[in-house]
């Protein structure tokens, strides 16, 4: 567990029946029986008075080497379980907390374990109940929009259909959500098979291209993916492809738990280089995780690989679980196979899910999409806004 970036907040109001203290730590007793302990220095370095920082934007001038280790109350009063206030030794300065928001952020295991957001992992069968929804809906209404947002939380993808084709529509509705990020294609990019473009990116080439996420040679990839359908083939091929990274990752820990922790501790290299232009490198374990073990992110690419710089030892068994994740990764059972329609829209979170693409075939080359993509931080930021 950690303090995730995602963590839900607990909507109910919660009473102080009563609080007790001793040397190090206050004990604040509440009406559901759960008791929460906060030491002196954690209550002092969050003291939200004017004195200590700006409450309004959460700045903090206080220093927490300004008080002794030792730090303790000269008195603590708590008024009809609203509020706790506490006057701290030596110097008299007074904080007054409020009992919701102690309660939001107790840091005992049981609450840090509540407000740990757990994403719903899903396979293949996922085809039969789409998180999407329809452009209008997100367009005019907030409940909409919070739909969506809610989709890419828990799900890390979501189909928006009858997205206009116009030119500019796709760029101004993603940066409704936040800045479009340069790429090394541009801020907004068409994937049209092209046997000329595909020198530029393997996007453009016809060729299946196994699931992956993108630009993992890169310090920071693309958070949320924006893949829009303005042309598609008529017969087949050029499906999309996508992989819940997250739910490979909880299989490969069931079934392999030595595999899992080889993926998540060494690390693999990537390197994309263009046209003497561009030499860009980065080398990260597959799977990132928190303190407690849950997922962060997830970066598998097999389209731009670096050779493996490993201890002479962990060579062959790291092949053998990259061997292993890839044949979970490339398992139908775990892939969502969707032919985009024009006016169809996907949204995925490039740090959980891995895209793809079957093979175009070579009389069947009109299928055109429009990509571009924002940072991960403005969609968590909206959702956190509740819009
Ligand atoms: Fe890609
Ligand atoms: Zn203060």
């Amino acid at each position: 567990m950690s303090h995730n970036s995602l963590a839900i907040n607990l909507c109910q109001e919660y009473q102080i029946s009563q609080v007790q203290q001793d040397q190090r730590k206050l004990f604040v007793h509440w009406s559901d029986g759960h008791c929460s302990q906060f030491h002196y220095l954690w209550l002092r370095d969050n003291c939200y008075c004017p004195k200590c920082g700006d409450p309004r934007h959460g700045e903090k001038h206080f220093r927490i080497v300004d008080v002794p280790l030792d730090l303790k109350p000269l008195s603590v009063h708590w008024d009809s379980g609203k509020t706790i206030e506490i006057v701290w030794e030596p110097d008299g300065h007074q904080s007054i907390y409020d009992a919701q928001w102690l309660r939001q952020h107790c840091y005992s295991a049981t609450e840090r374990e509540r407000r740990q957001h757990r994403p719903i992992l899903w396979d293949s069968n996922i085809s039969n109940n789409l998180p999407q929804i329809a452009y209008e809906e997100v367009k005019t209404r907030d409940a909409g929009k919070s739909q969506l947002l809610k989709h890419l939380r828990d799900y890390g993808i979501c189909f928006v259909r009858n997205v206009p084709s116009n030119k500019g529509e796709l760029e101004s509705f993603a940066q409704s959500f936040g800045p479009l990020l340069e790429t090394n294609y541009g801020r907004v990019f068409e994937i049209i098979v092209d046997p000329e473009e595909s020198q530029k990116s393997v996007a453009n080439s016809q060729i299946n291209l196994i699931p992956h996420t993108d630009d993992a040679y890169q310090y920071a990839p693309p958070g949320i993916i924006f893949f829009h359908c303005l042309m598609a083939n008529k017969n087949g091929g050029g499906q999309s492809t996508f992989v819940d990274g997250f739910q490979i990752a909880e299989v490969l820990r069931q079934e392999d738990k030595e595999a899992f922790e080889l993926l998540c501790r060494y690390e693999v290299p990537f390197r994309k280089y263009y046209r003497d232009r561009i030499d860009m490198r980065f080398s990260s374990p597959v799977f990132s995780l928190d303190s407690g073990g849950n997922l962060q992110e997830v970066r598998i690419s097999n389209l731009f690989p670096a050779p493996l710089d490993l201890p002479e030892e962990i060579i062959e068994p790291f092949y053998a679980a990259y061997r292993k994740l890839m044949q979970l990764y490339t398992d139908p059972r775990y892939c969502l196979q969707q032919g985009l329609q024009p006016g169809d829209l996907v949204m995925f979170d490039n740090h959980r899910i891995m895209h793809g693409r079957t093979a175009i075939g070579i009389n069947n080359q009109r299928r055109h999409l429009r990509y571009c993509s924002v940072d991960r931080d403005y969609f968590q930021s909206a959702w956190r806004r509740g819009v």
